[in-house]
């Protein structure tokens, strides 16, 4: 039976196939670097030059990545559902573009974008391709020294909280993909889905830390098992 509306929740192992490192996997981000040093505000008041380095070195991985399988069926499955009068409610926690370069139309980035700098001065934000450095001027109010990642950093609220959950709320399956349940409140969600009644899957390479709390998982490489999982479903 093929769902009306499904919200996709999406997190750095759907992107670990493209080639970006996950956090929270052995060898992940987080085993090699200090988040508190290099992802909070007050580590980029502390040391800016060390910190945009971290993100220049992020964003030039993000550039030089492609999509994998796994973005390409999410996007398929966008337009297909869509076809047929329903939607896909697509909130990453990622902060590259791969779903974008995929195809996908409506991406929710509710921990922000890396192709983006946000200016500490004006808090408009711009694309950016290429490294921050502390010389930069923002493009929109000219203050120099003003630029870092339009990311949200340990500490910082998440975006588009209300639109999500309100999204959530209207779904008819929760689909988490490539997340470990480790940060909330995206952690939460499959929760708030199942308070509403809504069928939860979880699919990702082992069993995240909320696989107790998913109706259905499928576990293994997302590049496979998504694509699998959503043509069981009418939608690839
Ligand atoms: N296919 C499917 N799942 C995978 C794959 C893969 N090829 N490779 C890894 N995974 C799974 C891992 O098993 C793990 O459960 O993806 C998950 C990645 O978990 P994390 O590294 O914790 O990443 P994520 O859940 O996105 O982290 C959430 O934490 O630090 C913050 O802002 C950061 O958005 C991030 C948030």
């Amino acid at each position: 039976m093929t769902p009306k509306t499904i919200f996709v929740l999406t997190g750095a192992g759907i992107s670990a196939e493209s080639g970006l490192g996950t956090f929270r996997d052995r060898g992940g981000l987080w085993a090699r670097f200090d988040p508190m040093r290099l992802a909070t505000p007050e580590a980029y008041a502390a040391d800016p030059d060390t910190v945009l380095d971290f993100y220049n070195h992020r964003r030039r991985g993000v550039i030089a990545a492609e999509p994998n399988a796994a973005h390409r069926a999410l996007a398929r499955a966008e337009a297909r559902l869509s076809a047929l009068g329903g939607r896909l409610f697509l909130c990453t926690q990622n902060v590259d573009d791969l779903h974008e370069r995929a195809g996908s139309a409506a991406v929710v980035h509710m921990h922000g974008e890396l192709l983006k700098a946000r200016c500490t001065a004006c808090a408009r934000t711009s694309e950016r391709r290429t490294d921050i450095v502390r010389t930069d001027s923002c493009p929109r109010c000219e203050a120099v020294g003003t630029l870092r990642p339009d990311v949200v950093w340990f500490g910082e609220m998440p975006l588009h909280l209300e639109a999500i959950e309100a999204a959530l709320a209207e779904s008819d399956l929760f689909l988490a993909v490539g997340t470990s349940g480790a940060v909330y409140p995206a952690a939460g969600y499959v929760r708030l889905a199942r308070a509403h009644a809504i069928p939860t899957c979880e699919i990702n390479l082992n069993p995240s830390d909320n696989a107790d709390a998913f109706d259905d998982a499928r576990y293994g490489p997302a590049s496979v098992t998504l694509p699998a999982y959503l043509s069981d479903r009418g939608l690839q």
